[in-house]
């Protein structure tokens, strides 16, 4: 008698097409069911290559039988659709990032709010909950994502096909100009130089099958901010603020640049919202605090949270270690592990405005 341990050994000789690993680690297999001799499980994956899913079917299909002992076997296909929203719409452009399932820009008009800041903390709290993340610099003149993530070093080159690996750290894969210049030289480049880097991150670098990427974004609602939302088919973007007044303002001009190029927002952080004395635990609001969730609610958008003050958000910054990796009993990494679920949660819902697309199931037997 065939047992689900067997299936699950078998499809793991099952390749995803084009890529190097095999369905079981990608987390593709589900529902393995084992009745005497016959074997049923389901296969669940997005892409956009109707191919696929039918090759899938066929080689998975030979693997399990040949399992002694197994007759008959049922292959669910549920293919997901590539984007939560069937309204996304800023277009972006074919196989711009095509194995990565939810693609999230983190935006503020303001430059030093803390998007970085946020970007590294988010990316590692949809890894604590159990996602794959990739992390990606969009900012080319002031990239961070290497020091913030403690990744050193350069990137290799597959030399088959010439394309650049991302590299890692606390299970994040990033690519990040910061790892290709050197750190000492300030970048001056061009608009067009700028574009094109960014180019290569997008359709250059092996980013795999992932469940998440964040897009770190320059400050300011510029041509490259506006380039990338219609290179990348987004699924939505986080605006990130301050409580002060300025920063407020910054943010609803990010709003409404989103809001132009059809792109999903999933919601307001207030980033250095209010501090805590480490002494005496009191919460003192430094710039007055709220304006982010009123800011939120005057513009029918979700408020996804706010983070304290700490210094240790500054040291897990500089030293490669972010909070929520270094110190995740603290309240702000409290905080940002609370933004990654809500986001998700949101994403998973189909959010206001959101239409999901239809599941495809096929049926071999
Ligand atoms: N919650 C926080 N508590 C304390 N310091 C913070 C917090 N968030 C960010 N910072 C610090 O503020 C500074 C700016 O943050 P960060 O680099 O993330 O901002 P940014 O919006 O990405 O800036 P830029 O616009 O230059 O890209 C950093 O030194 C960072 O460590
Ligand atoms: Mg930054």
């Amino acid at each position: 008698m065939p047992t689900p341990e067997q299936v699950l050994e078998a499809l793991k000789k099952v390749r995803f097409p084009g890529l190097s690993r095999d369905i079981v680690s990608f987390g593709f297999v589900r529902d393995v069911k084992v009745d005497g001799s016959n074997v049923s499980f389901t296969i669940h994956f997005s892409t956009e290559n109707p191919n696929v899913g039918q090759q899938l079917a066929r080689d998975s299909e030979a693997a399990v039988r040949a399992i002694s002992g197994v007759e008959n076997v049922r292959v669910n296909l549920e293919i997901a659709p590539r984007q939560m929203s069937g309204a996304v719409p800023a277009g972006g452009q074919a196989g711009i990032l095509e194995g990565v399932r939810y693609k999230i820009a983190v935006a503020s008009g303001k430059g030093g709010v803390g998007k970085s800041t946020v970007s590294t903390n988010l990316s590692l709290s949809l890894r604590a909950l159990g996602h794959t993340v990739g992390l990606l610099d969009a900012d080319i003149y002031g990239p961070s994502q290497q020091m913030m993530l403690g990744i050193e070093g350069r990137p290799q080159i597959d030399e088959r096909d010439e394309k650049i690996m991302p590299m890692e750290n606390h299970g994040v894969k990033t690519m990040s100009l910061g790892l290709i210049t050197d750190p000492d030289t300030p970048v001056i480049w061009r608009g067009p130089m700028v574009m094109k880097a960014l180019d290569q991150f997008l359709t250059d670098v092996k980013w795999g099958v992932l469940d998440f990427m964040v897009i770190d974004l320059p400050p300011g609602t510029g041509d490259a901010q506006l380039t990338l939302t219609q290179k990348v088919p987004l699924t939505g973007a986080v605006i990130v603020t301050t409580p002060q007044d300025v920063a407020l303002i910054d943010a609803r001009k990010g709003l409404a640049m989103f809001r132009k190029v059809n792109v999903p927002v999933l919601g307001i952080v207030e980033n250095m919202s209010y501090y805590i004395c480490q002494h005496c635990g009191e919460r003192t609001e430094i710039f007055g605090h709220g304006g982010g969730k009123k800011t939120a609610e005057m513009l029918g958008v979700p408020f996804l949270g706010e983070v304290p003050i700490d210094p240790q958000v500054v040291i897990g910054g500089d030293t490669g270690s972010p909070i929520v990796v270094s110190h995740p009993q603290l309240p702000a990494a409290q905080a940002f592990r609370e933004i990654a679920a809500k986001i998700v949660q949101q994403i998973e819902s189909g959010a206001p405005g959101h239409t999901h697309g239809v599941h495809e199931h096929a049926h071999i037997h």
